[in-house]
C-alpha cells in the first residue's frame, strides 16, 4: 500500500479529517480532505465533525483550531513547524504595547500565539483583514499587528492611521525587486501577483496584491497566461492545477543560493510525520484552557464578521 493510502485508511479508521495550507507540500495538499487559506482551514476546523483534526500547517494554524474545537483532537505532523510572523510578536511584549495605548481596538492578524489574540479584539486573514478594518468607523483607533507590511498595505489603501507592530514574515520579506523586475522586463506578459506580507516596493510594482486565496482566484480568472508569484512557492501546486495551460514563475528571493520563497516551518510536514502523527495520534497541540477561552472571542468575532460579508 502507497503511503498516500496508508495515510486515507488511517483516516478513515479514527474518523480524522486533513486540512492543508497552500503552502504544504504538494503530495500532502493531494491527500488532504481539504486545501485552503488561513481563514478557510479556520472555518473548516469549526464546522468540522470528525474526532481528530490533522492540520497540515503551521502552529498558529493548529492552536486556532485547537482554540475552536476544544473537544477535539487537534495533530500537527511537526510541532516545531512555527512561523517566523508570530515568533516576531512575544505576548508579553505585545500586551505591555496594548496597555501603553489605552482605548485603541486591537485587531490582530491570526500569524499569532493564542496568548496574543488572549488580548485580541478580532482576529483577522490576509482575505479579510482589509474588509475587517474597513467594518469599524473611520475615525477608530486602531492597534494593528503583528505583521507591519500587511498594516501599511492597508492603511494605504484604506486611508486609516493605524498603529503598527513592527513585525514581518521572513519569506515574503526577502523577494528581491530587482530580479522581479528582470523577470518582468523578460516575459513582458507576465502578470506580477503578490501576497501583501511582501514590502512596500514589490507592493508598488505587483498588478495584483491579495491573500493566498485570492491570488489563486485571480490567476484562474485573468485573461493572463504568466505569473510572477511572490509568495510562498507551495502555492503553485494549486496554481498549475487549476490552470493547467498557463505558466508560474516563482518571484526569486534576494539570496539565490537559499530556496527562502519556501517557507521553511510550512516544509517541515513531511508524508511520513503526517503517518506517523495520525497513527500515534501525537503530536497534539494543547491550548492553555484561560488562554483559550480569552482567545476564542476574537476568533469567532472573525468567523461572524467573514461570514456577515460572505468571506
Ligand atoms: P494566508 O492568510 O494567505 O493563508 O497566509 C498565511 C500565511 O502564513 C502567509 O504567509
Ligand atoms: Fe509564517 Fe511566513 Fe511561513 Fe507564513 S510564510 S507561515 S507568515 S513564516
Amino acid at each position: 500500500m502507497s503511503l498516500s493510502e496508508s495515510i486515507k485508511k488511517l483516516r478513515e479508521e479514527k474518523n480524522a479529517v486533513i486540512l492543508a495550507h497552500y503552502y504544504q507540500r504538494g503530495e500532502i495538499q493531494d491527500v488532504a480532505d481539504f486545501v485552503g487559506d488561513s481563514l478557510a482551514l479556520a472555518q473548516w476546523a469549526a464546522k468540522t465533525t470528525a474526532d481528530i483534526i490533522v492540520l497540515c500547517g503551521v502552529h498558529f494554524m493548529g492552536e486556532t483550531a485547537g482554540i475552536l474545537c476544544p473537544d477535539k483532537k487537534v495533530l500537527v505532523p511537526d510541532l516545531n513547524a512555527g512561523c517566523s510572523l508570530a515568533d516576531s510578536c512575544p505576548a508579553e511584549d505585545f500586551a505591555a504595547f496594548v496597555a501603553s495605548h489605552p482605548g485603541h481596538t486591537v485587531i490582530s492578524y491570526v500569524n499569532t500565539t493564542a496568548a496574543v489574540k488572549a488580548v485580541t479584539d478580532v482576529v483577522v486573514t490576509s482575505t479579510n483583514a482589509r474588509r475587517i478594518v474597513e467594518s469599524f468607523p473611520a475615525d477608530t483607533p486602531i492597534i494593528f499587528g503583528p505583521d507591519r507590511n500587511l498594516g501599511n498595505y492597508i492603511n494605504s489603501v484604506t486611508g486609516r492611521r493605524m498603529l503598527l507592530w513592527d513585525g514581518a514574515c521572513h519569506v515574503h520579506e526577502q523577494f528581491s525587486l530587482e530580479k522581479i523586475l528582470k523577470l518582468k522586463s523578460q516575459y513582458p506578459d507576465a502578470e506580477i501577483i503578490a501576497h501583501p506580507e511582501c514590502k512596500q516596493p514589490v507592493i508598488k510594482v505587483s498588478d495584483f496584491v491579495g491573500s493566498t486565496a485570492a491570488l489563486l482566484k485571480h490567476t484562474m480568472q485573468s485573461g493572463a497566461q504568466r505569473f510572477i508569484v511572490a509568495t510562498e512557492s507551495g502555492v503553485i501546486h494549486e496554481m498549475q492545477k487549476r490552470s493547467p495551460r498557463k505558466e508560474f514563475i516563482p518571484a526569486p528571493p534576494a539570496d539565490s543560493t537559499c530556496a527562502c520563497n519556501e517557507c521553511s516551518f510550512m516544509r517541515l510536514n513531511t508524508m511520513e510525520k503526517l503517518y506517523d502523527c495520525l497513527k500515534n495520534e501525537s503530536p497534539e497541540i494543547l491550548v492553555d484552557e484561560e488562554i483559550r477561552r480569552k482567545a476564542i472571542r476574537p476568533v469567532r468575532k472573525m468567523l461572524e464578521i467573514s461570514e456577515r460579508l460572505g468571506l
